[in-house]
């Protein structure tokens, strides 16, 4: 084979583009087998660069560089060597000569030598080596890095990163500038629906429970399934085949692989969540290229949680969420203009004021300080006058409660004191906006301030997943089928608005659960029969997985009855000791396992299904430390509507979602200024 022949990356179709991405591995190391490996995306024995090897970007949009030289010796018996003292880093466009880094990007002074150390778990052995009784111990790596802040190429084409360390080695990573496109027809608006773990399998069974069927026949599909085209995404993260919802959202975010809790950042190997490589957020290009388009973000988890601190974040661990509620304000200094939404729905509100808040600074003030109107329950937020003001909604301490405890169960949420002033109060269910309520509150900011320049809108289910960790079947169905009605109510908004034929709507996943369904059951029977076996027959297959009990006559898009006696047979194929009756819980989300003395996860007798051995006992299949299920690593879909809605078509990886909506947004090109 001739050299590494790499032709420009074109994101014009959907047809070349995972195409394309395959040319750019072309000739390249592969990844290797392993679980754990000195440092993820980092093949050579010494260097590691970030971004690492066949990255791609636009032209002009920011990014850090990162140069790691690893110094180690594998026999943990002997000291660790020196870190590297000197090494070199150049670059090269399409093949040419290398020229110095400081040179090419025009950079006075070299970054300094930074040093620290990392400690490298290399095996199962040393991972649990306390459970195991041995005295394995982590490798220790000394390492030298210099970083390079905000930079950015706006000449498209190939580029090639190389570090030379030590006598004669050399490491490079290959970077593709893509060639921009004006699209077919650009959308001014982009509204992003993000189902937080939601598989083909959770649609087909929202659908079951949802939607009218005769002699088998569906009398109409959920709303988004209506959708001109569905392509089919690839999640998986740059070092694990199974991702996590930081990584994936981030990938969506900004057009990169990410690792597992990072948001907007390439992982390198120091201690600090907040100096690790950045590269720059659809949010934050929006903000420098369309700067009078408005975005907001919306989510029924706390609004810090990976899905929606994606669009505003960069920090190496999503868990960082008093700084990601600075960083919604603030962004990362003056690395580059903040996101600053025009509209941020959320819970989330014990990192807003009190001892939780950065510095315990109150961010209400602040955010009102900005300009921003503030609301705190759902009547304030559905009598929101000031729709030309920006809008801060926070709803709960945490998460929002779930579709169940807000329409149905709000008595469960009595004593939550989870009132988002911290004032000790709680916060109802019913006194919740549900994701249809902040949704189409959110639209009206959006149209308000947008204006003719138009929205770019994600909005999170984001208990789908959260439901379905726990096996909370029936909240799971709910909270995806709140999705489909928001989905029909945004619609009917667009349309009344005269805003439809110009907005491309994503109905997405950012990762699977291996949820599924195998047959159908008697909810009764179960909770009546004792033996063991006995209960198993509850479970009807094949031919006797017969149609559950769900209808929605008054056609709300809910069913009317979630206590049927014929439910769906579901599971996953992971989990942690637990036991399975097939039953929703009317006294709050499930809580299937229960920490033992010796920290291990057993079937928790409380849990509806777990009493006294009720149901069928599930075996674990997850490592000792998991108390709940895990995500999986099948595609997800994506449904997408309007204009540029052809460019989500087929099947292509998480970042080059990133890539498809700069395309329709039309802010692939560098502007004037830059
Ligand atoms: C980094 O480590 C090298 C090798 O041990 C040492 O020579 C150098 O002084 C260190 N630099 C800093 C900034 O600590
Ligand atoms: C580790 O040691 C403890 C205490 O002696 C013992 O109970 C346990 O079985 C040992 N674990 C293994 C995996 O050998
Ligand atoms: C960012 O701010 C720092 C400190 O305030 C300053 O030294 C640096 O030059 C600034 N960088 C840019 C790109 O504005
Ligand atoms: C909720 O609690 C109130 C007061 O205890 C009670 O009157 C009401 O019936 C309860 N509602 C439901 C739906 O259980
Ligand atoms: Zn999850």
């Amino acid at each position: 084979m001739r050299g590494i022949a790499i032709t420009v990356l074109s994101l014009a179709t959907a047809a070349t583009t995972v195409l394309a991405g395959s040319k750019i591995s072309a000739n390249r190391p592969a990844d290797p087998e392993g679980q754990y490996p000195r440092f993820g995306a980092c093949p050579d024995p010494h260097a590691c660069i970030f971004p690492p090897d066949v990255s791609t970007f636009l032209p002009g949009a920011f990014f850090d560089l990162r140069v790691e030289l690893h110094a180690y010796d594998k026999d943990t018996s002997k000291p660790t060597p020196a870190a590297y003292k000197e090494f070199k880093t150049v670059i090269r466009k399409d093949r040419g000569d290398w020229v110095d880094i400081n040179k090419f990007f025009k950079i006075k002074s070299t970054p300094k030598i930074e040093n620290w150390t990392f400690d490298w778990v290399d095996s199962i052995e040393t991972q649990f080596s306390k459970f195991l009784n041995n005295t394995n111990k982590p490798i220790e790596v000394a390492v030298a890095s210099r970083a390079w802040r905000k930079l950015k190429i706006t000449t498209p084409g190939d580029y090639e990163v190389k570090v030379e360390y030590g006598p004669k080695k050399s490491y490079s990573a290959k970077y593709t500038i893509v060639e921009p496109k004006k699209p077919k027809k650009k959308a001014k608006n982009v509204i992003l629906f993000i189902s937080d773990g939601t598989n083909v399998g959770m649609v087909t069974a929202a659908r079951a429970l949802a939607r009218k069927h005769t002699s088998g026949k569906y009398e109409k599909l959920l709303t988004f399934e209506d959708f001109d085209h569905l392509g089919h995404v690839i999640t998986n993260s740059i070092d694990s085949l199974v991702t996590d919802s930081a990584n994936s959202a981030s990938s969506y975010a900004t057009g990169h692989k990410g690792t597992v809790n990072v948001l907007g950042v390439y992982a390198d190997s120091s201690d600090d969540p907040f100096d690790d490589p950045k590269v720059e957020l659809l949010t934050e290009l929006i903000r420098r290229r369309q700067p009078k388009k408005a975005i907001g973000i919306v989510s029924t988890a706390y609004g810090q949680d990976a899905t929606p601190a994606a669009w505003t974040s960069h920090t190496r661990r999503r868990s960082t969420s008093a700084e990601i509620t600075d960083q919604i304000l603030h962004g990362m200094g003056n690395w580059t203009n903040p996101v600053v939404p025009d509209v941020w729905l959320a819970g989330g509100a014990e990192y807003f004021t009190g001892s939780k808040a950065l510095n315990k600074k109150n961010y209400y003030d602040l955010f009102k300080k900005s300009g921003y109107n503030v609301v705190m329950d759902k009547k304030s937020l559905l009598g929101n006058k000031k729709k030309s003001d920006k809008l801060l909604g926070v709803f709960r301490t945490g998460n929002m409660d779930v579709w169940f405890e807000r329409n149905l169960f709000s008595n469960n949420t009595v004593g939550n004191k989870a009132h988002p002033s911290l004032n000790g109060a709680d916060a109802l269910g019913v006194d919740q906006p549900g994701l249809s309520d902040m949704t189409l509150s959110a639209l009206e900011v959006l149209k308000k301030r947008g204006g003719k320049d138009g929205f770019f809108m994600m909005s999170e289910a984001a208990s789908v997943d959260k439901q379905l960790h726990k096996f909370d079947f029936s909240r799971a169905y709910a909270e995806l089928i709140e999705l489909d009605v928001t989905i029909k109510n945004t619609i009917k908004w667009l349309k009344k608005n005269g805003e439809y034929e110009d907005t491309l709507i994503l109905v997405t996943a950012d990762h699977s659960h291996s949820y599924d369904v195998y047959g159908s059951v008697d909810s009764n029977y179960i909770m009546t029969h004792d033996d063991a076996n006995d209960m198993r027959n509850a479970i009807g297959t094949s031919s006797h997985s017969g149609w559950p009990g769900y209808f929605d006559t008054n056609g709300d898009g809910f069913p009317d009855n979630w206590f049927p006696k014929v439910v769906l047979a579901a599971g996953t194929n992971n989990s942690p000791d637990r036991h399975e009756a097939f039953q929703t819980s009317p006294k709050g989300p499930r809580s299937p396992t229960v920490e033992t003395k010796e920290g291990l996860y057993v079937s928790n007798p409380k849990d509806i299904a777990g009493k006294l051995g009720r149901g069928i006992h599930v075996e674990s299949n997850l490592p000792i430390h998991e108390d709940q299920g895990q995500h999986s690593m099948s595609d997800v879909f994506m449904y997408a509507n309007g204009p540029s809605a052809d460019l989500f078509k087929k099947t292509y990886e998480n970042w080059e979602v990133f890539f498809k909506i700069a395309e329709a947004l039309d802010i692939q090109r560098p502007g004037k200024h830059e």
